[in-house]
């Protein structure tokens, strides 16, 4: 029997996560953070300073990813969480350093080839709500449901900062905004899965909606049998 697919796909800080994990609590789905994933993998690569003078270390990439494996792991609370080789990341892959790097590592071939092979196997197991930025396009061209979230760069700044605060972490308002839309351009004009809105996925622009708001637009447009 095949599983159940709903692709979020859209830019950094539209509320593609708290949407997602609403959205799959909501149906009873587990949630997959594809962002997570280029997230340990740009740590391991910060970790082990395997970008000398600007470039990606390629041969310790093409050393590193094949031991790299994403699992689910069951929690108490009966939902399932993310792990790569046994550790379940936390903050430590949320830092300005990570976000920082995160795009650079997300643009080559061999993190993307691994990592796309790594979404459609988790997604073997399981009915999922994912997020990420090219799901609807090409991890998932057959989703069953497909959604694009945009948001207003500034708006999608303010966000990540009111949410880094709230968590206790240092921010800096300029130097997030500065990296949202070094991220947007990266993101959307990286040769290899560049976001982009997939034909039929419903396109959503959260600037001025509240999560309640979006979740409630996002709600009307599940399929009866869901
Ligand atoms: O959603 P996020 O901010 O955690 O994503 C981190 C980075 O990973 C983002 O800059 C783009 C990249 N990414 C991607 O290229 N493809 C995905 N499916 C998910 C994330």
């Amino acid at each position: 029997m095949s599983t159940k697919i709903i692709a979020i796909d859209g830019f950094a800080s539209t509320g593609k996560s708290t949407l997602s994990k609403r959205l799959a609590q909501h149906l009873g789905f587990t949630y997959m953070d594809t962002g997570y994933m280029f997230r340990v993998v740009a740590l391991q690569v910060l970790k082990n300073k395997w970008l000398e003078a600007g470039e990606l270390n390629d041969a310790a990439l093409a050393s590193f990813l094949p031991e790299l494996n994403f699992h689910w792991v069951d929690q108490e609370d009966g939902l399932k969480a993310m792990g790569a080789n046994g550790v379940v990341y936390g903050e430590e892959i949320r830092t300005q350093e990570v976000s920082a790097l995160v795009s650079q590592v997300a643009a080559n071939a061999a993190v993307r080839q691994h990592l796309l092979e790594q979404q459609r196997s988790l997604a073997k197991s399981a009915n999922v709500v994912m997020d990420g930025r090219d799901i609807g396009t090409v991890v998932f061209p057959q989703a069953d449901l497909k959604f694009y979230l945009i948001a207003q760069a500034e708006i999608r700044a303010q966000r990540r900062f009111d949410e880094m605060q709230a968590k206790g972490l240092t921010a800096d308002f300029d130097a997030i905004l500065a990296n949202v839309v070094e991220r947007d351009h990266l993101d959307s004009t990286r040769e290899i899965a560049p976001l982009k809105k997939a034909d039929d996925a419903i396109e959503i622009d959260t600037s001025h909606f509240t999560v309640e708001e979006v979740f409630a637009l996002l709600c009307k447009q599940l399929p009866t049998d869901f």
